[in-house]
């Protein structure tokens, strides 16, 4: 039963599975042929040749920075790494066992309200506030793993570059370069990926003209989700469920008896590998051999070979995507488990702000339309007379009449 206007609604896309709610020069996705590119520039290139704050620039402006206007974005980068006394305060009332989603979430509307630019959604603005978010992401995030385990929190070092200075204001101590390449990697890998479930709430909310705190407050909500970035959690958990390669077989064949799912496996878009994932494959393989850890990228190595010749998998045109080897990579950089969709978050505060000065730029309501399939009419019924019989005899008869429409 349609909405009660002229329009008529097609059937329901439920998720919204294959309609085009946006048109975006930022990143292109070929899901059949396991293809992604930021603004046409293979993720293999970009893995291979750059760095996450090239990429950052490249994603905002639409070209690659000369070295200038690089070492003038990274100087501007770093100028904004330190946090403010009130997001200091904050962290310290959050309790230790705190999700670090919810934290982010939260602790990004706080900075909304010490910004006087908070609600100018300009060009300028907009740009100011995307590297302050860049800026300050890692900053609030290894600020609040300090503060949760009663430590001072380490104030950024502005000769690091972005992932370096994250890990070395989480842990206090000069990082590992295999563990700084690991991390930039991902941020790389992550930063953008066309109309994903937080980025299309992001985008919702812009098309409001709400700011662009509030845009990635709800895109920090949405990304929270086992079933969009909270799935490298739920990787590390089965791995950690599994406990040894030995153990696999037997545990994938429980698995798939009880019907689970298992995270990091499967795509709306790619119904082949995804291609981020192939990358993040070979980074795990080559950290878990430096950190002395490799077992365990057999395990999930084992785990995916299971998968991809099990008729489920294979029927459905089921492989590992971007979150089951960022489990593995995430760990063996050192990240607290509860820390890694927040990980994600950091590279994804890219990807969205710049999906939100896009739409911004050339911005229209984003309203879809629903299918109406309630009652089309019943009585109001005055509180005295609302018997349970009586409410029972009009529930039957309106399932009668709709089982009839
Ligand atoms: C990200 O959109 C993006 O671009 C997201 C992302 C990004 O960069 O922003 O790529 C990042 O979020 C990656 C996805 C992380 N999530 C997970 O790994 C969670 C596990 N995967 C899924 O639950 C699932 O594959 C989704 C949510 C990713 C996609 O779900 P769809 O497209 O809605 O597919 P579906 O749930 O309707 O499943 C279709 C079929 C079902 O079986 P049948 O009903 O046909 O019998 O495939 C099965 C599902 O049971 N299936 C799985 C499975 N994923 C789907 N079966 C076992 N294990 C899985 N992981």
């Amino acid at each position: 039963m349609p909405d009660k206007d002229a329009a008529v609604i097609a059937a329901v896309a439920k998720g919204l599975e294959g309609v085009i709610a946006a048109a975006t020069s930022i990143s292109s996705i070929d899901g059949t042929a396991g293809r992604l590119t930021y603004r046409g520039i293979p993720i293999e290139e970009l893995a291979a040749n750059s760095f996450y704050e090239e990429v950052a620039y490249f994603l905002w402006n639409g070209q690659l920075p000369t070295q200038v206007q690089l070492d003038q974005f990274m100087a501007n980068l770093v100028s904004m790494r330190t946090l403010p006394d009130n997001i200091v305060a904050a962290l310290k009332l959050f309790p230790a066992n705190s999700s670090g989603m919810d934290m982010l979430r939260t602790v990004i509307s706080l900075l909304s309200v010490s910004d006087p630019d908070e609600e100018n959604n300009s060009q300028e603005s907009n740009r100011r506030k995307a590297l302050r978010l860049m800026a300050l992401f890692p900053s609030i995030i290894a600020g609040f793993h300090r503060v949760r385990n009663g430590l001072e929190i380490v104030p950024p070092d502005p000769v690091l570059g972005h992932a370096a200075n994250f890990l070395y204001m989480l842990t206090g101590e000069k990082p590992d370069p295999v563990k700084v390449k690991g991390i930039d990697l991902y941020l790389v890998l992550l930063a953008d990926h066309g109309l994903n479930a937080s980025t299309f709430t992001a985008r919702v909310i812009a098309g409001t003209e709400a700011d662009m705190y509030a845009a990635v407050t709800g895109a920090l909500g949405a990304l929270k989700g086992p079933l969009h970035g909270g799935a490298n959690q739920g990787v590390m958990d089965m791995l950690d469920e599994v406990g040894s390669l030995d153990h696999v077989d037997a545990w994938f064949d429980a698995t798939m008896a009880g019907q689970r799912r298992i995270m990091g496996i499967g795509h709306r878009v790619y119904k082949t590998e995804d291609p981020r994932a192939r990358v993040l494959r070979r980074v795990s393989d080559e950290m878990g051999y430096a950190v002395g850890k490799h077992d365990l990228h057999e395990m999930a190595l084992r785990i995916e070979q299971r998968a991809l010749s099990h008729p489920h998998f294979v029927e459905r045109k089921l492989a590992p995507n971007v979150d089951y080897y960022s489990a593995t990579v995430l760990y063996y950089a050192g990240i607290p488990l509860d820390l890694f969709t927040t990980i994600f978050a950091m590279s994804r505060i890219v990807g969205w702000t710049a999906h939100l000065i896009e739409q911004y730029a050339d911005n229209r309501l984003i309203r879809p339309r629903a299918q109406y399939i309630g009652p089309d009419y019943q009585p109001y019924i005055p509180v005295a007379e609302r018997t349970v019989e009586k409410l029972a005899e009009v529930a039957q008869s309106l399932h009668m009449s709709m089982s009839q429409s």
